[in-house]
């Protein structure tokens, strides 16, 4: 079931800065029909996506979430050594270990970071913010750089039409400091849950310690993306309407009160449910997944830094991210801009 971690005991944190990277190289809808049985209109109007980034061979998962946190960095006006806290989401390391957020550290010089990754699929941008949230308010760090990175390319079967034409690659990262202008500026409240009882329904099988690659199996694949498309958007519309819930209820928020609604880019569908749930008008959901298709940890990340960039959010806006991804993992938070 899932465990709330909102602490009214916690200080508040404050995004000081927000920052994206995505490649170069776009992957349209149409190339995609050259290499599998689907169309441009069928992915369109199943998903909302039209096109996304897919990294060069040279770029690691590492070198995207780097670049994201060079433009936070720069736009929060800290410097690497300010950095005391490193954490980077993702599902697709640039190794098994060390972690990615080690090669971050490595590339942005920020020797006096405490670097770690955290695996929660579509959600590990939202566990990343609450956890550095404890890590400030604890007085641990002060000044923690949050990263949602993917290179997913490298894990999709491009033979699978079900999987192949939904992700993409990308980062996003926030620097976080503590909020001392006033009680109510940064995150108001945050909430995570988690279903380990439904682990086979979107899951990489093979290439870990239960199932490793071997001359024998290489040819299945198994270290490819797998999912059951129809069972996770359920759950996806069910887990992220209660955490929504959750997080206004507990930063004591009417929808009414909502700027800006920034959810997991998987599927329009998905956030026009969230939408009807929440009764907001469309133009307080952000939505990017046209440009960029499912990054997974970075989705909400790349989205609040187009969001912030943009204009679309303002300073005093309350807004609310939420997220849902495999393991089954799902969070929210709402924020005080
Ligand atoms: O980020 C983590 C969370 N992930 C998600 O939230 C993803 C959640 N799931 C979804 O977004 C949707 O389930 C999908 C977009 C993956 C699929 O949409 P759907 O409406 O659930 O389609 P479906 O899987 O039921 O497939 C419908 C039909 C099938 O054909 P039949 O059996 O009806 O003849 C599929 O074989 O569409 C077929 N199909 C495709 N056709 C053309 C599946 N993929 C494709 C494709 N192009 N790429």
């Amino acid at each position: 079931m899932p465990k709330i971690t909102n602490n009214p005991n916690l200080c508040s944190i404050r995004v000081a800065g927000t920052g994206s990277y995505v490649p170069d190289k776009v992957l349209t809808n149409d190339d995609l029909a050259k290499i599998v049985d689907t169309s441009d209109e069928w992915i369109r109007s199943r998903t909302g996506i039209q096109e996304r980034r897919i990294a060069s061979d040279a770029q690691a998962t590492s070198d995207l979430a780097t670049e994201a946190a060079k433009r936070a960095m720069e736009q929060a006006g800290v410097t690497a050594e300010e950095i005391d806290l490193i954490i980077v989401a993702t599902i697709s390391p640039d190794t098994f270990f060390p972690s990615t957020a080690c090669y971050v550290q490595r590339n942005l010089a920020a020797k006096n970071a405490v670097c770690f990754d955290i695996s929660a699929a579509c959600s590990g941008f939202l566990y990343a913010m609450s956890v550095a949230r404890q890590f400030i308010s604890t007085h641990t760090c002060d000044t923690a750089l949050i990263i949602g990175a993917e290179k997913l390319s490298s894990m999709v079967n491009w033979e699978d039409r079900n999987t192949c034409v939904l992700f993409g690659d990308g980062a996003g990262a926030a620097v976080l400091k503590r909020a001392e202008l006033d009680g109510e500026q940064g995150v108001l409240s945050a909430y995570m849950g988690s279903d380990g009882n439904q682990t086979d329904i979107l899951v990489v099988p093979g290439g870990g310690s239960a199932c490793p690659i071997t001359p024998d199996n290489a040819e299945q694949r198994l270290n490819t993306i797998s999912m059951q498309g129809k069972e996770v958007y359920r759950y996806a519309v069910t887990a992220m309407r209660r955490a929504c819930d959750r997080v206004l209820q507990r930063a004591n928020l009417k929808p009414e009160d909502i700027s800006m609604v920034i959810p997991h880019q998987a599927n329009f569908r998905i956030i026009e449910a969230i939408r009807e749930r929440l009764d907001v008008p469309p133009e307080k959901m952000f939505i990017n997944l046209q440009k960029y298709g499912n990054t997974s940890a970075a989705a909400i990340a790349i989205a609040l830094d187009e969001a912030h960039r943009s204009g679309a959010i303002q300073r005093g806006d309350k807004i609310v991210l939420v997220a849902f991804g495999a393991g089954l993992t799902w969070a929210a938070a709402a924020i005080c801009w």
